[in-house]
């Protein structure tokens, strides 16, 4: 042990849970890469004003959550608690929006900040994999992202989650609503924060999730029946998309999303066996957010899927991810002359594609094989100085325990062979 810890709300990930988050990681991008989407990376950290302006003074990641800092040279900062912004910030400055192709599609993978009172899937630091579709507005732009998500769900074996669907209108219908309800909660018997937030952000008191404030909520204005003709148009040719596509969803009039920058089209992936926190992605449509950051009206949509939800989505239903052996072949030299002839076949091995690992350290026979057995391996290659001298070394096969003297040379195209016809040992992922 050393004195220091992780930080509270923070969590390394070791193998082999790592090689989890990985097999998730990769399902969560894999129908992204196949549906024009590009690969973005950005800074860390960003200009604190960018998501003050973009996800929203007024919301608690902004007010509350933010991991914000001056720099020696006195720039304020903010460790970035969502991806959004700093993506389409980072589009707008490289003019992709320019080149003529919209909509312009990215994906993004890394870690995100926010100071949140921890808890099972709440942490301070989290993985998303996300994408955005910037510059288009087209409700098959929204089904698409939307599809896009349920079809890495379904890829990695997840069955039990619900999407969520609202349309939070937009710059015309938005306004009238939202004093409509403000005159509605006026009336309410609200404690003095909630009676505040009323008025800054109305919409917010909707996702109170206390029953003595839900209990006056129940005659609430719905959003819903107040949405101008073009956001109800374009919202119905989004769910037509959506049943045309074989996909589910729940009508969810109070889902309001934790960001203000939402238009029309916003929707969650919940989880029922997640617990309080259940939504293990969201995302929906922000036309309004590049003019927010000082770019030009560029109608979007995106999402994030949480990836370490994701993975306690994954453990609930108990469900494993098809993870790639990290070891097929322990090597398990017997004295010096061998540990140079196995490091050799080891290299070949690995240059011909098959997961190898060698006993370091000059281990004898028993600990090596201890450790060919917690390596995962299917096979242990064993070389001492007498199957040297006859230019053979003895593979084994650790799940049957046979074993057969074979030329070195021979060993990748043999293990590689057996590697095609043998059923993955780690997938249990079901076919469907
Ligand atoms: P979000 O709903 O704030 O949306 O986050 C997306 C997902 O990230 C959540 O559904 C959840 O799975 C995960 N997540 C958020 N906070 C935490 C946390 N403290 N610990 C663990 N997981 C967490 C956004 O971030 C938007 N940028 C999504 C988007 C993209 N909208 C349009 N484009």
């Amino acid at each position: 042990m050393s004195t220091f810890k992780a930080p509270k709300g923070t969590y390394d990930l070791l193998p082999p849970d790592s090689e989890e988050f990985l097999a998730v990681r990769e399902a969560l991008s894999a129908p992204l890469r196949r549906a024009g989407y590009g690969y973005v990376e950005t800074p860390g950290f960003e200009d604190v004003e960018l998501f003050a302006r973009g996800v929203g003074e007024s919301t608690d990641i902004v007010t509350k959550e933010m991991y914000t800092l001056t720099t020696k040279g006195g720039s304020r900062l903010a460790l970035r608690p969502e991806g959004t912004a700093s993506v389409l910030r980072a589009a707008l400055e490289a003019n992709l929006h320019r080149a003529g192709n919209l909509p312009v599609k990215l994906w993004y993978s890394g870690s995100y900040y926010r100071y949140e009172r921890p808890q099972k899937g709440r942490y301070r630091h989290f993985s998303q994999i996300g994408a955005e579709a910037i510059g288009a507005e087209d409700p098959a732009l929204d089904a698409e992202l939307i599809v896009l998500a349920v079809d890495a769900h379904r890829a990695l074996g997840l069955r039990e989650v619900r999407l969520l669907l609202n349309s939070l209108g937009d710059r015309t219908c938005r306004p009238v609503y939202r004093e409509r309800l403000q005159e509605f909660l006026r009336g309410l018997d609200l404690d003095e924060e909630t009676r505040r937030r009323a008025e800054i952000n109305p919409l917010r008191v909707l996702d109170d999730k206390r029953p003595a404030v839900r209990a006056q909520l129940a005659d609430a204005p719905l959003l819903r029946d107040h949405l101008c003709e073009p956001c109800r148009g374009y919202h119905a040719r989004v769910r037509d998309l959506l049943d045309a596509a074989g996909v589910a969803y729940e009508d969810d009039p109070a889902l309001v999303r934790g960001l203000d920058y939402y238009t029309r089209t916003t929707f969650e992936f919940v989880h029922d066996g997640l617990g309080a926190q259940a939504a293990i992605g969201g995302g929906g449509r922000y036309d309004g957010l590049s003019e927010m950051i000082g770019g030009p009206a560029l109608p979007s949509v995106g999402w994030a899927l949480g990836v370490d939800r994701t993975v306690l989505a994954l453990r609930a239903e108990e469900v494993a991810p098809a993870v790639p052996a990290a070891t097929d072949v322990y090597a398990v030299p017997l004295g010096e002359q061998a540990s140079a002839a196995l490091f050799g076949l080891v290299t070949e091995l690995r240059r011909s594609g098959v997961a190898a690992d060698l006993a370091y350290g000059g281990k004898g026979l028993k600990n090596a094989m201890k450790s060919a057995g917690r390596s995962g391996a299917r096979w242990a290659v064993i070389a001492g100085e007498r199957d040297l001298a006859e230019g053979v070394v003895q593979l084994k096969d650790l799940t049957t325990g046979k074993q057969e003297a074979m030329d070195p040379r021979e060993v990748g195209a043999e293990v590689l062979k057996r590697l095609e016809t043998a059923v993955p040992m780690s997938s249990t992922v079901p076919e469907r």
